[in-house]
């Protein structure tokens, strides 16, 4: 096989075999074919698209070229649940002790990355001394006797997906629908689960700006998923406005802590029931998502969510006091209230903005070499669709620095009030083919 046929071969629009498929990947990842083979060859994806066969060889090519990992000694059907990213984030940390409470294993696998926020985590890690560094062993036997486990990502995960991520960064090609849903499909794959719930965002907060787009996307990865074996379906989900009111890591899990004690904000609180139930029918609990979201509030009421977040924390390291009393947690030092300067009713919260200004805090990071300062963040005072009043606080500013002047300006900016009440929809759609 040479590489000069495969490119002209994609380049003429043909479909190509999955021996070709993982020639490239193979090659690629092991530094027999040179950048500009790889660059020309996915310009010509760019142009020529992919079946979804070739996408499904694709990503298992990917998968293959690094550690894979076995979850077959948990016991029960593993769902894993991945979100497209967007601002303020904090799902995951509600979701995995209430699909804990109902007894679905919940073994997840963890990153750091860039971000407004730190990953999951960071944000974990407020615990003081909660770590994810566990043996293979260790989260087995937690998942097998708590449910729940958070493990830290293996170094050599997709390795061809990190090559040619980047590649794709400097050659024009990220923005290409088989080869996003094939990168986010392969590390996926690659952790194990039997069946995954995607969270696809759509708004100004998201990767995906329109709901089109978004459900482009969710499609081509959830008809990924089901071609190699793994029960994938789509929520698109609404990114316009930052998700709940905390964006910082302490605050967050603090925002997790209420919603876990049904305090929680509004709109969190109905993604992760919309979640939570995929997740629990996908488990096999019940065929019903009427029946699966009754379940979810039930382990809410009794406390048994709650209680299976304490023994998580405790497992991993941390004090599970502290999630009775999170004033435990990193704090701030200042907190600084933006205040209105009109009345009226809020009409846009710009997500990706207002998550600049909470990483220029200190809440996330821009490159891989900086430190997350865990207690500063942004918390919302007022959502979309609010009325104010002019001297209302629209955002608390949680900061250890005093002077916050560019940050403060940044949210006024990004904040805006109209004169109407304005419509806002949290789920969009659900994707399963
Ligand atoms: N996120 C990924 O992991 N891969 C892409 O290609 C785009 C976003
Ligand atoms: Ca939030």
């Amino acid at each position: 096989m040479r590489m000069v046929d495969i490119i002209e071969k994609k380049r003429n629009g043909k479909e190509l075999s999955k021996e070709e498929i993982q020639f490239f990947v193979n090659g690629y990842t092991n530094g027999m074919i040179p950048d500009y083979q790889a660059s020309a060859f996915l310009m010509a994806i760019y142009f020529q698209d992919m079946s979804d066969e070739e996408r499904a060889n694709l990503t298992l090519a990917m998968v293959e070229s690094g550690d894979v990992i076995d979850l077959s000694k948990i016991d029960g059907i593993k769902v894993d649940k991945h979100s497209t990213g967007g601002v303020g984030d904090t799902t995951t940390l509600v979701l995995a002790p209430l699909i804990a409470a109902l007894d679905i294993p919940f073994a997840k696998m963890s990153g750091r990355g860039l971000g407004h926020t730190g990953g999951t985590i960071d944000k974990l890690e407020a615990f003081d001394g909660f770590h994810v560094e566990l043996t293979d062993e260790e989260f087995t036997e937690m998942v097998n006797r708590d449910k729940i486990s958070v493990i830290g990502q293996s170094g050599n995960l997709t390795p061809a997906d990190k090559k040619l991520y980047a590649l794709r960064d400097v050659t024009a090609t990220v923005s290409s629908i088989p080869l996003i849903a094939s990168s986010i499909m392969s590390k996926k794959i690659a952790a194990g689960a039997d069946a995954i719930v995607l969270d696809v965002k759509t708004g100004a907060g998201a990767f995906m700006k329109t709901e089109e787009d978004a459900a482009e996307l969710a499609s081509a990865m959830v008809r990924i998923g089901n071609l190699v074996g793994r029960n994938t379906m789509a929520i698109i989900s609404d990114m316009s406005q930052p998700l709940g009111n905390a964006i910082g890591n302490s605050l967050e899990v603090q925002e997790a802590i209420d919603t876990l004690q049904g305090n929680g904000p509004a709109d969190l609180t109905e993604l992760v029931l919309t979640l939570g139930s995929q997740m629990v029918v996908l488990a096999g609990k019940t065929d019903s998502l009427t029946e699966a979201r009754e379940l979810l509030l039930s382990v809410i009421k009794d406390g048994s969510a709650l209680a299976k977040f304490k023994q998580f924390i405790k497992n991993q390291g941390g004090n599970p006091n502290w999630v009775d009393d999170p004033s435990l947690l990193p704090q701030a030092k200042y907190e600084i209230e933006v205040l209105a300067d009109s009345d009226g009713f809020v009409s846009e919260i710009i997500a990706d903005n207002i998550g600049v200004a909470a990483m220029k805090l200190g809440a996330g990071r821009e490159t891989k070499e900086d430190d997350i300062d865990l207690a500063v963040g942004l918390v919302l005072r007022k959502k979309v669709g609010d009325p104010v009043k002019k001297g209302d606080s629209l955002v608390t500013i949680f900061a250890n620095q005093k002077e916050v002047t560019d940050v403060e300006a940044m949210i006024k900016e990004n904040i805006l009030i109209g004169e109407e009440v304005s419509e806002t929809k949290l789920i969009y759609r659900e994707i399963h083919s």
